[in-house]
């Protein structure tokens, strides 16, 4: 009974030290680089802002969508649902948009930042918004989607 238990746990440990360390995937977004995130707030603010919000707080009635069919900016801070995605599904989302998500057909304002923004700058812009999210909040993502 306990070797059924621990035998998936061992293996992604072994595998985990196979890929030396796990290097390639604990990538993820910087938010403890003091660089990145500043240079990730002026990619915020310059993009993400006019929409998300300057203090990340999202446009009114964010959940409704309008009669033509489109939804508001969401925050980014802990009152959204931003904190409850994977890097890399934050990372994908900015760079090809929702569409990548949720189809080609569907309507969003929100834009695919591929060839505005590079990829290190999309990954800024996210360490700057997850710095910005109270030490619990960072912490509960952290456990939930890094690969240590
Ligand atoms: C023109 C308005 C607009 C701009 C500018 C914009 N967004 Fe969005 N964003 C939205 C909308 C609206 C949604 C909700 C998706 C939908 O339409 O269903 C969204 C959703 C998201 C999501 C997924 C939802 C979530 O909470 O995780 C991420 C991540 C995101 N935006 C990141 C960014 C980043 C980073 C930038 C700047 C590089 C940016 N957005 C710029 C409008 C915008």
């Amino acid at each position: 009974m306990r070797l059924n238990f621990d035998f998936p746990l061992l293996m992604s440990l072994i595998f985990c030290v196979a890929l030396s360390g796990c290097e390639a995937t604990a990538a993820g977004i910087p938010y403890l680089d003091e660089q990145k995130v500043s240079a990730g707030k002026i990619v915020y603010d310059s993009n993400c802002a006019s929409c998300h919000g300057a203090a990340l707080e999202g446009q009114l009635n964010w959940q409704k969508r309008s009669s033509t069919g489109y939804l508001p900016a969401p925050p980014h801070d802990e009152t959204g649902h931003t904190w409850h995605h994977p890097d890399q599904m934050l990372f994908e989302f900015t760079k090809y948009g929702p569409q990548r998500y949720a189809g080609t057909d569907y309507k969003s304002i929100m834009p695919a930042y591929e060839g505005k923004l590079t990829d290190e700058e999309i990954w800024n812009a996210l360490a700057f918004i997850k710095s910005q999210w109270p030490t619990e909040i960072q912490k509960k993502h952290t456990e939930a989607f890094s690969q240590k």
